[in-house]
């Protein structure tokens, strides 16, 4: 059993709580919220043990605890730092944190610590992602050419969020996702599977722009943004994230012999399909109808959808649990981390003038699932 702390106990947490409870082996033994009214909820709606100040649970928590970082991106910093500090490990939700010195400075004091440090998201260890990038390596599709990947959400300053409540009755947050901006929200979602397929990034050009301004609780962030990413393995992929345009959250990447697709981004089980390249007489089509890729046998626990997302967000978490109880790396290693923030601050912050920016850190692919084999 591996002992799991929650620090941050809104909208996601909740999700975080629906999907450990696929997980026999990771029990939460104590949480913290800076809000004692959001703590007492989510803590009596799950029937867990809280803290009241953050130095009350890093005291009381056992050595080799894993602490999950819930908290708003603005202080994910100084919650992953001090916990760092006090010697445990730190999964943190996305970004690790806003800026790259800080980003930097949290993977060198876990290095120091001799602790694990690791960042959301973790779709990339979830079937969908896995069975791509099996597709990819299998050489399904032949050589990889070109990637688009799209996180449009539709148009959110629209949506009815102000009606979207997690289970423990945690209002969406939008004032803050306004705030920190879709491209440091979402396009990790994405960028874990290219990084995995294709290794880190070299080059980003990119442009991002606030195409709606003032919106309710908070603006100042792009609300569109675009990148081309150059891959160490020569593949080019084209990144969007938008709260913007119409809801499109498809990847396809495009090889020698046909169109490698999966249609949602958030549902670990969605299809993975290969449409192949055909000349038919005087014309050249990819099939319409794609083959379905599936796995060999079983994957993970699944979680059922709650609102956007159908994603286990208990992967991440379990697999530094299995890395430290089998004493081998851990797939999402404070270098994938770290190179995630690099490249997705770089698209973030590319406004409507940048150059190509060139990466300064860089990362090992993931390793296989081993349930893919
Ligand atoms: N909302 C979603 O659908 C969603 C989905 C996936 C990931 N995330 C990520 O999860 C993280 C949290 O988002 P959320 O939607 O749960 O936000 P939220 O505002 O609902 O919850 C964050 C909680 O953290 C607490 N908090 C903030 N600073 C703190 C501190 N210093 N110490 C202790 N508690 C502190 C707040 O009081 C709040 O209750 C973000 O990084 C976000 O990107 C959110």
């Amino acid at each position: 059993m591996t002992a799991l702390a929650i620090i941050g106990c809104g909208f996601v947490a909740d999700l975080y709580m629906a999907s450990l409870a696929k997980h026999a082996n990771l029990s939460v033994v104590r949480v913290f919220d800076r809000d004692p009214a959001r703590l007492s909820a989510f803590a009596a709606h799950w029937r867990l043990d809280k803290a009241d100040t953050l130095d009350g649970l890093l005291a009381g928590l056992p050595k080799g605890c894993i602490i999950l970082n819930l908290t708003n991106p603005h202080a994910h910093y100084e919650v992953s730092k001090a916990c760092l500090a006090a010697g445990f490990h730190v999964y943190s939700e996305k970004p690790l944190a806003m800026d790259l010195d800080q980003a930097r400075d949290l993977h060198a004091l876990a290095a120091r610590q001799g602790v694990l440090l690791a960042s959301a998201p973790c779709s990339v260890l979830g079937e969908a992602a896995q069975v791509l990038a099996g597709a990819v390596r299998d050489g399904v599709a032949g050589r990889p050419r070109l990637v688009y990947a799209e996180l449009d959400d539709g148009f959110i300053p629209q949506a009815p969020y102000e009606d979207w409540r997690s289970a423990s009755g945690a209002p969406w947050p939008y004032g803050d996702e306004f705030r920190v901006g879709c491209t440091l929200e979402h396009a990790g979602y994405y960028l874990t599977w290219l990084v995995a397929m294709f290794g880190p990034v070299v080059r980003v050009v990119a442009a991002s722009a606030e195409l709606v301004e003032a919106k309710p609780g908070g603006g100042g962030a792009s609300d569109f943004s675009v990148a081309v990413l150059f891959f160490a393995d020569g593949v080019v992929a084209r990144l969007t994230c938008s709260i913007i345009a119409p809801h499109d959250h498809r990847i396809r990447v495009i090889g020698d012999k046909g169109v490698l697709a999966v249609r949602r981004a958030w549902d670990n089980a969605a299809k993975v399909r290969f449409h192949r390249r055909l000349r038919l007489r005087r014309r050249l089509i990819d099939l319409p109808v794609g083959r379905r890729i599936r796995p060999r046998g079983a994957t993970h626990p699944k979680v059922a959808r709650t609102g956007a997302a159908a994603m286990n967000f208990a992967l991440g978490p379990a697999e530094m649990a299995a890395s430290l109880a089998e004493g081998r790396p851990c797939r999402l290693s404070a270098d994938f981390a770290l190179h995630l923030t690099e490249v997705t601050l770089a698209i973030q912050n590319s406004g409507d003038h940048s150059d190509a920016q060139v990466m300064t850190t860089s990362c090992e692919k993931p390793e296989a699932m081993s349930w893919l084999a």
